[in-house]
Parts: structure tokens; sequence; C-alpha cells
């Protein structure tokens, strides 16, 4: 004796009931093998919390389309009179029906409440946005894990809190999702990024302006190109990080364009803003200037064809988490700390040379550094290759590993696609202001005196350095006359 109304029991709505039972007793068992780390597999995610509960609402909606279809039909060859439905709790079928029916529903709002919960969740992830689409974000990603920001998830930069950059960000996530199924993305990935909530937004969550106070210790060893004929060279310098405090009246430092007191907007000419030929500053007593470049001919009329865009955290921050960084800035550093060792001759060079061939990717990369590097010493040190077997080998493991944190070819991603604004070494940085060469009506110019930035507390050949805590003036570790106050830094040190 059938329990439920007949028109239940037709092909259609048997399906779907088989398809929605199965799909809930499999997301189930993932749910369980994700909460118990069973596997950390990415994709049991995107499974468990976004495909299986996708066919098992088509498996739910199948059973009344099912119904209704067979009901019409019924009708068609008189099966059933005309007219609707009388639902009679006295009659055991309908009793079971309703019963079904009310249990079914309640359940299914309850278990979509938590598995949307479960769904939204998961699409915050960083395992989400970070390793699904392992090859498009590889870059992002890999570079995130060896930041500052590693413990910070993704979304709490780029999304942030509240309803509407939630909804903003999974209409641009939808956008996304389809232009990688259709590989309709750019290689590298466009910066600076259009729609990017405003930092204050994001990052004040964890560092608010009144903790800018004081000065930063910056402390850097050069190794030079051949070790063999000179030394290292340390640079110790404070940088003067102060600046956020507007309580306390007007301050200086670093984060002054972050007071919340003083306003800083500029217009940029390019789209990696890097040209700024216009610059409004208006400080905490209201005290509006207006810095123009003597470099170009931008006028003024020209103001409405650009964006007047308000300085924040990311116009010099650019690089919080996904930091490319040039070979010579790992080099060195990897010199110091012993992983490549300095005392082979040259090895500065040829590490940078054989990081920045062209490779069609990793896996070649990595094939071809180690033979080119062996290669290198064949032919111009060949009693290495014998005696220094150990330690060449330690320093070749170092170069791939440095290759594979700030390369990446399958997304033609490396430090020179990427400018940094933090700085001025390598890129323009800070100096695409202040150059010395902005000038306001009043003839105040935005300087680059070297110590309203930082003052150098120590400097010299590593093991004879020189010492005076109130500053000294910078020496450049090799000889290029005073061209170091005439060109950019930036303009010579191209980072290889
Ligand atoms: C500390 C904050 C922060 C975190 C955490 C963070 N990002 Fe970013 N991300 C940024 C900023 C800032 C930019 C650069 C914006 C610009 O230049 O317009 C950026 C840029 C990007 C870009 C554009 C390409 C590029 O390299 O600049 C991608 C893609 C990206 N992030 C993905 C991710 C992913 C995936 C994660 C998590 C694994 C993540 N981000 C974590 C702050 C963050
Ligand atoms: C969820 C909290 C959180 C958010 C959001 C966040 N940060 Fe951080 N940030 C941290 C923590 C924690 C550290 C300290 C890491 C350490 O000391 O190693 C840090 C360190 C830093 C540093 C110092 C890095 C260094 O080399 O020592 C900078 C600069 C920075 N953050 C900038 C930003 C910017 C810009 C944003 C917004 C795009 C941002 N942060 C968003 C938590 C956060
Ligand atoms: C978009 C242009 C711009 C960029 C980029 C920029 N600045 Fe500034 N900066 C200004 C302006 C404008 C002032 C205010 C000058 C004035 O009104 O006297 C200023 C002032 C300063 C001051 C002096 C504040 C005080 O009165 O004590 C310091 C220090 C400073 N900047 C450091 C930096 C550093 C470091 C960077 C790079 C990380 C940087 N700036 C990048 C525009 C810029
Ligand atoms: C004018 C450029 C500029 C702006 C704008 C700026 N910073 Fe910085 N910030 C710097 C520089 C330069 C340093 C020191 C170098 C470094 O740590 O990378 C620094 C250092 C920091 C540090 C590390 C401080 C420490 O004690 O180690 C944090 C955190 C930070 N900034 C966060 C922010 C946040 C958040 C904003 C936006 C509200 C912001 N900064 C705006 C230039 C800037
Ligand atoms: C507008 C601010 C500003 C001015 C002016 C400035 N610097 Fe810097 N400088 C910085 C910042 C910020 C950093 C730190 C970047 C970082 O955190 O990596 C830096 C870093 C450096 C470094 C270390 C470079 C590295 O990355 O290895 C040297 C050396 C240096 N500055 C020398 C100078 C000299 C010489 C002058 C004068 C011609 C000068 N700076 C003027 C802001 C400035
Ligand atoms: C005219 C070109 C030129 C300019 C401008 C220049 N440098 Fe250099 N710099 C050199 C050369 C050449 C070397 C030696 C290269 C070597 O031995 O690796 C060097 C070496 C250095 C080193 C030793 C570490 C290294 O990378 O070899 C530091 C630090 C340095 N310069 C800082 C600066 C700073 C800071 C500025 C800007 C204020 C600057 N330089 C401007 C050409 C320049």
């Amino acid at each position: 004796m059938p329990r439920l109304p007949k028109y239940f029991y037709n092909p259609v709505s048997l399906i779907g009931t088989a398809i929605a039972l199965v799909s809930f007793g499999t997301t189930v068992i993932f749910f369980f093998m994700d909460m118990m780390g069973y596997t950390q597999s990415p994709y049991l995610g995107i499974l468990t919390y976004m495909i299986i509960p996708g066919v098992m609402l088509f498996g739910l909606f199948l059973i009344p389309v099912g119904a209704w279809l067979d009901r019409r039909r019924r009708r068609k060859y008189g099966d059933v009179p005309r007219r609707y439905m009388i639902i009679d709790l006295n009659d055991s079928t309908h009793r079971t029906a309703v019963m079904i029916f009310t249990v079914g529903t309640v359940l299914l709002v309850v278990l979509s409440a938590a598995g949307m919960y479960q769904t939204y969740n998961y699409s915050e992830s960083v395992e989400f946005c970070g390793e699904v689409c392992h090859v498009v974000m590889e870059p992002e990603y890999v570079a995130y894990q060896h930041s500052p920001h590693a413990r910070v998830s993704c979304a709490k930069c780029h999304i942030g809190s509240g309803a509407d950059w939630f909804v903003k960000s999974k209409l641009s996530g939808a956008y996304q999702v389809y232009s990688v199924l259709f590989d309709k993305y750019s290689r590298p990935i466009e910066t600076p990024i259009a729609n990017l909530r405003p930092a204050r937004e994001t990052c004040e969550q964890c560092h608010w302006p009144n903790v800018f106070t004081g000065v930063k210790e910056l402390s850097k060893t050069y190794y030079p190109i051949d070790t063999t004929e000179s030394e290292p060279w340390t640079i110790v310098m404070n940088l003067k990080i102060g600046g956020g405090q507007s309580e306390l009246g007007p301050t200086t430092g670093i984060h002054w364009h972050m007071n919340t007191a003083n306003i800083v907007r500029y217009v940029s000419t390019d789209h990696k803003r890097q040209e700024i030929p216009w610059i409004e500053s208006t400080d905490i007593s209201g005290k509006t200037r207006i810095f123009r470049t003597i470099e170009s001919d931008f006028d003024d009329s020209e103001l409405d064809n650009f964006e007047i865009r308000k300085m924040d955290c990311i116009d010099c921050h650019n690089r919080p988490s996904h930091i490319y960084y040039p070979p010579f800035r790992t080099i060195n550093d990897a010199m110091a700390l012993n992983s490549i060792d300095s005392t082979l001759p040259n090895i500065r060079a040829l590490a940078s040379a054989a990081m920045t061939k062209e490779y069609s990717s990793k896996s070649e990369a990595h094939r071809l550094i180690p033979s080119f590097i062996r290669r290198e010493f064949n032919t111009h040190a060949p009693e290495v290759l014998r005696t220094r077997q150990e330690d060449l080998d330690r320093s070749i493991r170092e170069i791939q590993s440095i290759y594979s944190r700030n390369f990446f070819p399958e997304m033609k991603v490396s430090w020179r696609d990427y400018p940094n604004n933090v700085g001025h070494m390598y890129d323009m940085g800070c100096f695409r202001c202040h150059d010395n060469k902005h000038v306001a009506d009043d003839g105040t110019v935005l300087t680059d005196d070297c110590n309203v930035c930082h003052t150098i507390v120590m400097q010299g050949p590593t093991r004879d350095l020189k010492q005076n805590i109130r500053g000294m003036e910078f020496v450049h570790p090799s000889d290029i006359d005073e061209a170091w106050r005439e060109v950019p830094c930036a303009h010579c040190h191209l980072g290889i």
C-alpha cells in the first residue's frame, strides 16, 4: 500500500530522492573526514561544501518537479479530477506525507543553515583562496607563506568585515572563478588592484595609527661582487616610523602621511602609480599646499582626466604579504646567514645570473640552475668542483629554494613585475615624491635629504664599523663619486 500521494511514485521523483539521499550521505561522511583532519586536500572542501550540496539541492528539486509532471500527465488522461489536493489528516497516507514534509523541511532548513555557514567559512579560507587555483595563485600564496602576514587570512586584507564588501567580494570572486575556468586571466595578475578595499578599513583592524611611534632599526650587510677581493659592508639605520599620534599635536615621522589629521592626495599618470606629477598636502591646521614636479609638463587642466587618489597604507605598503624580492637582496641575506657560502669565488654574480635566466617552468629552472653553476665553475674555477663539493651543493640548494620563493615563470611573476613602494633602493618608492623636484607655490621642496626618514648610526666595512648614535653622513660602499646624490639609487640598482 502506498504511503504518499501516488504522484510521488514516478521515476523522476524517485531518481531525485536517490540523488538527494546519496549526496547527503556523502556530505556527512566528507564533513566528518574534514573535521577529523583526515585529509588536507583543498579539493575535499570544494566537494563537501560547494559541489555535493549543489547536487543534493538538485535532487531535492527533482522530487516536486516529478510529482508535478506526474499529476499533470494523469490529469491529461482523466485520472485525476481537476481540483486542488485536499489534505485530510484522518487519512494515514496524507498524515505520513505531511509528517515527512514537515520534519524533512525543518531538518533541511537547519542543515542548510549549518551547511551555508560552512560554505561561507570555506570560501573565505586561506586554503580556498590560495590553494584551489594553485597555478594562478601560486605566486601570491607562496610569497604570503614567507611573509610577516603568513598567519593572517587572505580575507582579512582582501575583504575585511561588513556586509557590503562581503557581497562585492563574492561577486568579483564569481568572476575570478569564471576567468580561471575559461583561461581569461592575465599573467601576471594586474596591480594595483582596482577595487581593493581602502587599506585603513583592513590594515587598521590590527595596526592602528597610535602604534606608530619611535624608530625601527634596519641593519643590512652587503656582500661585494668579488668576496675574495673586498669585504662585506654593513649599514645600520634607524627608520623614523613615528607620526601617527595626532592627539599629541603636530608630529613628525614616516607615518605622518597616515596621521588622521594630515591628508595627502596625488595624481599618477601611469597605471602602476610610479609617475606622480601632482601632490596635494593638507596638514593638521588645514593649510593646503600643492606640489608639482619640475620634470614633467603636466598641467592642472589635465586633472580631470586622472583619478585623484587619497594616500593610504597601500601607497607605501603595496607588498605587505606578496613580496617578490630581487636576487641581490635574497642572495645577500643568504650569504649573511651562510646558507650561500660567500667564500666561493664569484658566487654572488653567478647566483644572480642563474636566477634571472629565462625558464619556461619552475621544474626546468630547478634542473638547469645546478648545471649552469657547475658548468661556470668548471670553466673558471675547476678546483672548486674537486675541493668544495659540499659547500657548493649547499649553496646551490639555497639558490634553488630562493628561486622557488621569488620566481614564478608559469605566471610570469618576479620582482620586476611588482614594484615595491617602501624604500627607494630597487624601485623609486618614496623617491616618486621625495625627489627634491616636487615644488610648492611657496617654494617648499619635497626633500630627499637622507636624514628626514632615517639616521645612519653605523656603517663601514663589517670588521671596522664606524658608529655614531646621533647619525652620520652616508658613504656609498663603492666609489661612485657623488653620483648617489644626483641620480636616484634605483636607476643604477636594478636588483640583479
Ligand atoms: C596583509 C594583507 C594581505 C594578505 C594577508 C593577503 N593579501 Fe593579497 N594583496 C594585498 C595587497 C596590499 C595587495 C596589492 C594591492 C595593489 O598593489 O593594488 C595584494 C595583491 C594580491 C593579488 C594581486 C597580485 C599581486 O601579486 O599583487 C592577489 C592575486 C592576491 N593578493 C591574493 C591573495 C591570496 C590568495 C592571499 C592568501 C593566501 C592573500 N592575497 C593574502 C594584501 C594582502
Ligand atoms: C589580522 C591582523 C593583521 C592585518 C589585517 C594586517 N596585519 Fe600587518 N602585521 C600583523 C602582525 C601580527 C604583524 C607582525 C608580524 C611579525 O612581527 O613578525 C604584522 C606586521 C606588519 C608589518 C611589519 C613587517 C615587517 O617586515 O616587520 C607591516 C609593514 C604591516 N604589518 C603592514 C600591514 C598592512 C599594510 C596591512 C593591510 C594591507 C596589514 N599589515 C594588515 C597583523 C596584521
Ligand atoms: C604621493 C607622494 C608621497 C610619497 C609616495 C611619499 N611621501 Fe612622504 N610626504 C609627502 C608629502 C606631500 C609630505 C608633506 C610635505 C609638507 O607638506 O611639508 C610628506 C612628508 C614626509 C615626511 C615628513 C613628515 C614630517 O613633517 O615630519 C616624511 C618623514 C616622509 N614624508 C617619509 C616618506 C617615506 C619614508 C616615503 C616612502 C615609504 C614617503 N614619504 C612617500 C608625499 C609623499
Ligand atoms: C609614506 C609611506 C607609508 C604609509 C602611507 C604607511 N606606512 Fe607603514 N611604514 C612605512 C615605512 C617606510 C616603514 C618602515 C619600513 C618597514 O617596516 O617596512 C613602515 C612600517 C610600518 C609597520 C611596522 C612597524 C614596526 O614597528 O615594525 C607597520 C605595522 C606599518 N608600517 C603599518 C602601516 C599601516 C597600517 C598604514 C596605513 C594606516 C601605513 N603603515 C602607512 C611607510 C608607510
Ligand atoms: C623619503 C624618505 C627617505 C629618504 C629621503 C631617504 N631614504 Fe633611504 N630609506 C627609506 C626607507 C623607508 C628605507 C627602508 C626600506 C625598507 O624597509 O626596506 C630606506 C632604506 C635605505 C637604505 C637601505 C637600502 C636597502 O634596502 O638595502 C639605504 C642604504 C638608504 N636608505 C640610504 C639613503 C640615502 C643615502 C639617502 C639620501 C640620498 C636616503 N636613503 C634618503 C626612506 C628614505
Ligand atoms: C651611478 C650609479 C649608482 C647610484 C646612483 C647609486 N649606486 Fe649604489 N652602487 C653602485 C655600484 C656600481 C655598486 C657596486 C656594485 C657591487 O659591488 O655590487 C653599488 C653598491 C651599493 C651598495 C652595496 C651593496 C650592493 O648592492 O652592491 C649599497 C648599499 C648601495 N650601493 C647603496 C646605494 C644607495 C642607497 C644609493 C642612493 C642613495 C645608491 N647606491 C646609488 C652604483 C650606484
